[in-house]
């Protein structure tokens, strides 16, 4: 909850007041609505459920319900100013950390609504990097880069084989406490043996995809991919543009040339779609994903993350906004899963072939619209996080979810194909 909030407010300060109120995209909450929001979930969650205690603000539990107010409305609410909205984030984490520290409640149900809005304050940070990288003007936001991929990395094999067989899908909790709802309950899975990208599509293959006219080919478009790509006109990922025969991006207020070697970003998931089917391949399902990431087959278990059970450390993976983009295909080697697949976790958000739905026997809780509002509605599933993601709020269990259209995520992706006939 610590470092969530150092990240909420290393991303708000930076912004003068103006910028925090104005809205950067339809497509995202104006910045000092996330503020107000993240304090008022940890109010309802923590001080009110966990503490039992009485409302600080209930005259703002309406203004900051997302589902009473879509994002696009959001700026022409009567929201609480930059100062407020702090000063509202500081009294309800002094309220929240005196419900933790009173005995009555060392154990039982608070811990996982502790655990759960730590998550939460981590997600609305990457939903805020988000919003920065929509933002236009000078840039405010720095990070070193990360670590460049090992000597050798280029000589990786294309792809690694995932053999087929039973694992248990998703948690029942007992070593993922702070698994939300959706992540529940485990469950026997058959997958069959598929052979799976060993890094993430980069953007020297997804140039060659470009290149190759794969935005003007429908042969490789799902249909209501095509119709999206031609009413939109989309020909490259977001933030890309041509300067001459070179391609550029903007990141965070920054052009650069685009890095081949890097996972490609901001790329919706018709066009992962189009490119799987143009590279004569597919996208993994959710089940495929998971099985990589966790099944160790050495010793038949299903585990925490790629590398073990240990938690996230700086060496396994490119999370937390520590590094303001990918690191490039191949790094990471102590992150490897068993499989020998790398960045399974950390660095791009992975667009998979999923719908996302609850697992059989699921429960919604703590509320509903937490998961069970999205499933059924044409959500596609992503996994593993990308470098913008809390560590607390990425697992090989963890399930993200977003529209097919939609790009302004820190998401990419790898493509596999059946290693068994069907
Ligand atoms: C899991 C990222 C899809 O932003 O809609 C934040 C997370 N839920 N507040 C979202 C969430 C409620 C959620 N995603
Ligand atoms: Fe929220």
């Amino acid at each position: 909850m610590v470092s969530a909030r150092r990240r909420t407010r290393s991303l708000t300060d930076c912004l003068p007041d103006g910028e925090l109120t104005a809205q950067h995209s339809t497509l995202m909450s104006p910045l000092v609505w996330d503020m107000a929001h993240i304090a008022c979930q940890e109010e309802i969650w923590l001080v009110r459920e966990a503490g039992g205690r009485r409302a600080l603000r209930p005259e703002l539990d309406d203004l900051y319900d997302a589902f009473r107010h879509p994002r696009a409305e959001r700026p022409s609410l009567p929201l609480l100013p930059p100062a407020e909205a702090r000063r509202y984030l500081a009294q309800v984490r002094a309220q929240a950390l005196d419900v933790l520290a009173d005995p009555a409640h060392a154990d039982g149900s608070p811990l996982f609504l502790f655990g759960m809005i730590a998550q939460h304050e981590q997600q609305h940070d990457e939903t805020m990097l988000a919003t920065h990288q929509l933002r236009r003007g000078p840039a405010v936001l720095d990070a070193p880069a990360p670590r460049r991929a090992p000597a050798g990395a280029h000589r990786l094999p294309r792809e690694v084989l995932v053999p087929g067989g039973q694992y248990a899908m998703g948690t029942d909790g007992a070593s993922e406490p702070w698994a939300l709802d959706n992540e529940r309950p485990a469950h026997p899975v058959h997958v069959r043996s598929f052979w799976l990208d060993t890094t993430p599509v980069t953007n020297a293959a997804y140039q060659d995809f470009i290149a190759d006219g794969g935005y003007d080919d429908p042969r490789w478009w799902h249909p209501e991919g095509w119709l999206h790509r031609q009413r939109t006109g989309i020909a490259a990922p977001g933030y890309w543009h041509r300067a001459g025969d070179t391609w550029l991006r903007r990141r965070f207020g920054r052009t650069e040339v685009v890095p081949p070697e890097e996972p490609v970003l901001h790329v919706s998931w018709y066009e992962a779609d189009a490119y799987a089917r143009w590279a004569g391949r597919r996208l993994p399902t959710e089940a495929e994903w998971e099985k990589a990431a966790r099944h160790d087959p050495a010793t038949s278990r299903t585990r925490r993350y790629p590398w073990g059970d240990e938690p996230p450390r700086p060496e396994h993976a490119n999370l937390g906004q520590r590094h303001l983009q990918p690191a490039p295909a191949g790094a990471y080697p102590q992150g490897a899963a068993p499989c020998g697949a790398r960045q399974l976790i950390g660095d791009v958000w992975e667009w998979t072939s999923s719908e996302f739905t609850g697992y059989p026997g699921f429960v919604a809780f703590p509320y509903r619209e937490y998961s069970e509002v999205f499933f059924g509605a044409g959500y596609k599933v992503l996994r593993g996080g990308s470098f913008g993601t809390g560590e607390v709020a990425c697992r090989g269990t963890f399930r993200n979810w977003d529209l097919p259209v939609r790009r302004q995520i820190f998401a990419g992706f790898r493509t596999c194909r059946d290693a068994e006939p069907h």
